[in-house]
Formats: structure tokens, sequence, C-alpha cells
């Protein structure tokens, strides 16, 4: 059968992740989490003490820092110069400098090369802000997902408090989310924007279930009339 590139971005929390994993699994494809590599960058940088103000310092870390995913039981998870941090990069400390971290050209040229690799056999599912701009322009489907950002916040919430037992603030969430789509959208390199050739599926009122399938849909139909 014919394999498809998948690109889904979209705002903070909107369920970017939960969908495209599944997607992925549905359709026996690859899953990356562009933005697991962002926050894997900007832990290494917060273990080492660079400052996000040191471009030099930044620049000199670049070449040491070694991402890719690898398989733990059913799922994959971040590794960081072969350590697994999965757990550690979801953390709000992380959440609230990555976005800087991502805007810096020299850190996304980096990531945007290795996310291109991982998509040249096609059969991938890759979700972030810049997928169906920058990083697979010419992917078969591409996707927009939005949400209302109180609905995203509790969702949020609810998903640090699976992971990590922690219940944090609504206030403290809501806040660097808005934080976050604000550098997002704005920034001058790659920012998140829906490109004209992308389905929006606005995700407030439906369950994750529908949004699986809406995307499924899609791409069988696609791969079906493509054989
Ligand atoms: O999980 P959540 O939607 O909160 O964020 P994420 O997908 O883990 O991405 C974390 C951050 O990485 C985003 O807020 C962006 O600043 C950055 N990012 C990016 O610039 N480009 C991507 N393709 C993916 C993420």
């Amino acid at each position: 059968m014919k394999k498809i590139n998948i690109a889904i971005d979209g705002y903070s929390a909107c369920g970017k992740s939960s969908t495209a994993k599944r997607v992925a699994q549905r359709l026996g494809y690859i899953y990356i989490d562009s933005g697991a590599m962002y926050r894997a960058v900007t832990l290494y940088l917060q273990h080492h003490l660079i400052d996000i103000d040191n471009l030099e310092g930044i620049a000199q870390a670049l070449p040491q820092i070694q991402i890719d995913f690898r398989k733990a039981g059913e799922v994959f998870h971040t590794f960081l110069n072969g350590v697994d941090v999965e757990q550690e990069i979801r953390q709000p400390a992380v959440a609230a400098q990555v976005s800087e971290v991502a805007a810096m050209s020299n850190v996304r040229r980096m990531l945007v090369e290795q996310q291109q690799k991982m998509a040249a056999q096609k059969g991938v599912v890759m979700e972030g802000r810049d997928i169906g701009s920058v990083v697979m322009p010419d992917a078969e489907l591409k996707f927009f997902m939005t949400a209302d950002v109180d609905v995203r916040t509790k969702r949020r919430q609810d998903e640090l408090l699976k992971k990590s037992g922690k219940l944090f603030p609504l206030e403290e969430l809501k806040a660097n989310l808005q934080h976050r789509d604000r550098i997002d959208s704005t920034r001058e390199d790659s920012p998140l924007t829906r490109v004209p050739d992308a389905i929006e599926i606005d995700t407030t009122h439906i369950t994750l279930e529908e949004q699986i399938q809406l995307i499924c849909d899609k791409a069988m139909a696609l791969i079906k009339q493509a054989d």
C-alpha cells in the first residue's frame, strides 16, 4: 500500500500528541513529536546552566545534543544523549522556556534537518508548529488543530496530574499556554500559521476518538485512491 505523510500543526495542548500518536498506531505509521525535540534541547540547556540569552553558549552546545526516540514498552520515549527524558521534558519548568529556545534559528535548523530525514521514507505522522509549512511542505495530508484556551488548560492540567501526580494551578498553566502561543505565532523563523492546504479541526467540543477517526478516514481515502 502506498504510504503518505501526515502533518498536524496547532496551538499548545489542543490534543495534537494524543491524536497523532493514535492515528500513527492505527495506520501502522511512525509518530514523531517534534515538540519533544525542542523540549529536549531546552532541558539540555537547563541541565548545563546555559542561559537562554547566552547565544554563543547555545551555539556551542548544539553539536553536543543528540536526540532520538526509542521504544519503551508499547510506546516511544524521547532520549537526550542516551538518557530517557520523557517525563522531565513535560514539566512546567521546561515549558516555561521552550518557546524562547524554539524561536532560535540555529536550533530550528538542526532539528528540522533531523525531522526531514525521519520523514523521508514516508509513512510518518508528525506534529508540531511548522510541520505543514516547513518540515513537510509536501505532506499529502495537513491538519491545523485549535481549541478554546480554557479547555486546553484543563486538558493540560489533567495530563500533568496523570503523568506526575501534581496538580498545577489552572492560572499558571493558562498563562504558559498563552505565552507560548504568542511567541510561536509571532516569531520570525517558521511561525505557527495555518497553511492554505491544511484542514482545520476545532477540538473544543469533539472527543479524542472523533478527532482520530476524522484523520484516519481522510488518510484511508487518500491511500486507497493512490493505490
Ligand atoms: O505539548 P504542547 O502542545 O504544549 O507543546 P509541544 O508540541 O511539546 O511543543 C513545545 C514547544 O516547542 C512549542 O510551544 C513551540 O515553541 C516549540 N515547537 C516548535 O517551535 N516547532 C515545532 N514543530 C514543535 C514545537
